[in-house]
């Protein structure tokens, strides 16, 4: 690999309610230097996923956690030495984005719950997310106390004690909390030490089949670019076991709905890469780790307005299934997050909205049993069996989370 000191080796989701701070973090955490590079294909990725890079570094010679920066030059003007580069995941904090965060949840190896001191805890999204983190299984967070500039120390002190309660018998029990100014930018040598230590870069085998996650895909030619100019379809998302590499032959699935007969089915998709975009470069071959950009032989028409995101790109004939509907194990929650009422079971004919990997797909339940039950999917999914499923179900005018399922086999 050319570029393996810049390829990100771990994802970090941002996660927690809207406005408490997520992207003013990242921008603080990366803003000085994500905007270097600005190959088209990058800028795309970047904005549309709503990520950013950066690399975490330690200046020689000083104490933890002073010692911590993302400048390459330390305050005695001796240049700091790189520890590892993260790719962060912000996931929209409104409500509404739930699928969004729920999907993009399933990228993160690690997450920063960001809770704004100014506010009392946990505003809706802030349980509604770490909730979702426990259902998906992460369970490396640091909590953010964010916006410290803005309250008097009684109030900090005040609002770090509901934190601890809240997070009391929950996945993010012992979570480190750390107090910040996201905009002041103060405290965020302790956050990047508490993330070094809590966070660590998974351990990923080189060996399997490549498996992308797809979040997004789009069209990067600009309006009016002529046949002979034209760039193929990019998909972006990130790689959870294997290896990728230009002039590869990829399967996307499910592929695309197509008309046979009268009859729809979906049928994989099959392409060459073309280019890869990781890190701040086009390295020669990527592997797990970071967000990635994927540009291929693709009829941009097929990759516009992320038509691909939730689908799963590998070597072809080594992806999981694709799926109109699977039978699952269900483990319901007590209580419906965000509102006081329990969760009741769920019923036959009621349509479900389910989150798997990337993919956010509704299903009409068929046959629902204690623990059990059986969907039919509008819109079918590739996933192998044993898979974790977010389930949610409406309430009022809202999809809320409601449990979590396992793919039978
Ligand atoms: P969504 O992506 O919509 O969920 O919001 P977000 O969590 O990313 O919040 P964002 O970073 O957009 O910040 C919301 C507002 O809070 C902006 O006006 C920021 O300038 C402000 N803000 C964020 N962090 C701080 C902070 O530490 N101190 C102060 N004073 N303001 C902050």
């Amino acid at each position: 690999m050319t570029q393996e000191t810049t390829q990100p080796e771990v994802n970090i989701g941002l996660v927690g309610h809207v406005d408490h701070g997520k992207t003013t973090l990242v921008e603080a955490l990366s803003g000085s230097w994500t905007d270097q590079h600005s190959e088209e294909m990058k800028r795309g990725i970047s904005i549309r996923l709503g990520y950013a890079d950066t690399t975490f570094r330690t200046c020689p010679g000083v104490d933890e956690p002073d010692c911590y920066t993302v400048d390459e030059e330390c305050p005695d003007g001796e240049a700091s030495e790189p520890l590892r580069t993260v790719s962060f995941v912000d996931a929209p904090g409104h409500e509404t984005l739930m699928a969004t965060m729920l999907a993009g949840a399933s990228l993160m190896d690690g997450a920063v719950l960001v809770v704004s001191a100014t506010e009392d805890v946990p505003q809706a999204q802030t349980e509604e997310h770490l909730m979702a983190l426990d259902i998906i299984g992460i369970d490396n967070i640091v909590i953010a106390q964010n916006k410290l500039d803005l309250v008097d120390r009684e109030r900090a002190m005040e609002n770090y004690e509901q934190i601890q309660a809240f997070v009391e018998g929950t996945v993010a029990e012992d979570a480190p909390i750390v107090p910040i100014s996201a905009q002041q930018e103060t405290n965020l040598d302790v956050l990047i030490g508490a993330i070094e230590e809590t966070i660590p870069t998974p351990a990923r085998s080189d060996d399997d089949n490549a498996a992308m996650f797809v979040a997004r895909s789009f069209d990067i030619n600009r309006p009016g670019t002529t046949w002979e100019d034209l760039a193929g379809g990019v998909v972006g998302g990130s790689l959870v076991s294997g290896e990728l590499t230009p002039d590869d032959e990829i399967e996307l699935r499910p592929g695309r709905e197509v008309e046979e007969g009268g009859q729809t089915e979906w049928q994989p998709l099959t392409t060459t890469i073309r280019s890869l975009q990781a890190g701040d470069g086009a390295p020669d071959s990527v592997g797990p780790g970071g967000l990635i950009g994927v540009g291929t032989g693709l009829d941009p028409s097929l990759t516009k307005g992320d038509s691909l995101g939730g689908q799963v790109a590998g070597e072809p004939g080594t992806l999981p299934p694709t799926r109109n509907g699977f039978e699952m194990d269900v483990e319901l929650l007590d209580r419906v997050v965000g509102e006081n009422d329990e969760v009741e079971t769920i019923s036959t004919g009621e349509p479900l909205m389910l989150t798997v990997g990337t993919a956010t797909t509704v299903g009409a339940v068929t046959s629902a049993r204690d623990g059990e039950c059986e969907v039919n999917l509008k819109r079918p999914v590739c996933a192998r069996d044993g898979a974790t499923i977010a389930i949610n179900r409406r309430v009022g005018a809202r999809w809320r989370l409601i449990g979590i399922g396992t793919l039978r086999a």
